[in-house]
């Protein structure tokens, strides 16, 4: 057994499809960012495989950062509140930013960092995330521009996600069937 062929791991998007979706999201956004002066922000560690794939689908002049947080959670509940463990380097004033993430789940991050971003200046502020688990959203409110794919509540990983830090480096996105054994 490999990593890739781990039984514990059942295929729910082949590279194949993952690559598909994401060039026709690059040509949307592509589309409706002409002449804008776009910003893709990946919070790590998840979103970098999605923003490495995402960004070469975009056919537009761009420039690209990242930031690191860490949701409080309180005991399994997430409480809402974000730690910025890295920040941005260069300010968004003015910009047009995508925010781009792995996975919205809760949406509690995602809320509060657009809400941290908002307050910067930006001129604009969209999120694109690969996956979107609509089932446990908490902020019904957040809207989510670009999605690459709408899935069941499951716990899922590769391509970017993780299970404690490991699968990352999946080239597919797989269910992991037994968490106990993750
Ligand atoms: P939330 O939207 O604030 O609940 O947090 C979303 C974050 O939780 C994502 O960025 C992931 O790091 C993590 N997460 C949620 N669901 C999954 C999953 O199915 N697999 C891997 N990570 C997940
Ligand atoms: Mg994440």
């Amino acid at each position: 057994m490999t990593e890739f062929s781990n039984p514990n791991i059942e295929v729910m998007y082949s590279p194949e499809q993952i690559s598909a979706r994401v060039v026709e999201l690059g040509a949307q956004i592509t589309a409706d960012y002409a002449e804008k002066d776009l910003v893709l922000i990946g919070v790590l560690k998840g979103s970098v495989i999605f923003l490495a794939d995402l960004m070469r689908a975009i056919d537009l002049r761009l420039t690209i950062d990242f930031m690191a947080v860490s949701s409080y959670k309180d005991g399994m509940v997430s409480t809402g509140d974000v730690e910025i463990l890295k920040d941005l380097t260069n300010p968004i004033r003015g910009k047009d930013v995508i925010v781009c993430e792995d996975i919205v789940d809760t949406g509690l991050t995602l809320f509060r960092l657009t809400e941290i971003l908002g307050s910067r200046g930006a001129n604009s502020i969209r999120i694109a995330t690969l996956l979107d688990k609509p089932e446990p959203r908490i902020k019904k409110e957040l809207v989510i521009d670009y999605c690459g794919f709408q899935i069941p509540n499951k716990f899922v990983v590769g391509y970017g996600l993780d299970a404690a830090n490991r699968y990352r480096n999946l080239p597919f996105i797989g269910v992991v069937k037994n968490p106990a054994e993750a």
